[in-house]
């Protein structure tokens, strides 16, 4: 069961908001597709670039609910995280996009993470692409897709 008052969910709404509004004046180059993430792409399925932004603001309110594991997060930058994860997910979704973030294994390197941590984490991201509406179908190709990234995630 999560707690309801979590220790930093009210920056996480005040980035959020702010970022939403950020949202809607800047176009960044992942806005744009460019003639790749064919129709059948997972990053389609997903609901290209809007669908991936709302599925990565509702996962930071999930981490952010989530006693489990939202003090490892106390002293992330909620907007970089924001940016670096929507990269990602589209990335590795086959969508336009370039991450420009650190790797897996630099990222989480020396946080020691569990496995009911990285559990807690999917479990998350799950609740947030349920909350945006994503396709089942989908949210198990992208989620098969971040389990192989588990050893890199877990220093393993
Ligand atoms: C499916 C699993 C996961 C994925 C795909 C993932 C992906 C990412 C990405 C893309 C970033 C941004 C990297 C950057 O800023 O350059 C990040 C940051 C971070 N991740 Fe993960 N992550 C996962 C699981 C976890 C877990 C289980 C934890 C801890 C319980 C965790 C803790 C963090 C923290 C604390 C940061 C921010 C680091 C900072 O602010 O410097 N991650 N992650």
């Amino acid at each position: 069961m999560k707690a309801k008052e979590p220790l930093n969910i009210m920056t996480a709404k005040a980035t959020l908001t702010a970022l939403a509004l950020a949202t809607v004046l800047t176009l960044s180059a992942c806005a744009m597709p460019q003639g790749s993430g064919a129709p059948s792409s997972l990053y389609q399925a997903l609901g290209a670039q809007q669908g991936i932004e709302q599925i990565a603001d509702n996962f930071i309110m999930e981490i952010a609910y989530d006693p489990r594991v939202f003090d490892r997060f106390a002293d992330s930058n909620v907007e970089r995280f924001r940016e670096k994860i929507i990269e990602h997910f589209c990335f590795i979704a086959d969508g336009p996009c370039e991450y420009t973030g650190d790797s897996m294994v630099l990222t989480h390197r020396g946080m020691d993470i569990n496995s009911a941590e990285f559990n807690a984490v999917v479990e998350d991201l799950i609740d947030a692409m349920d909350k945006a509406g994503t396709p089942v179908s989908a949210q198990n190709r992208l989620l098969e897709r971040l389990a192989a990234l588990r050893p890199e995630i877990m220093g393993i």
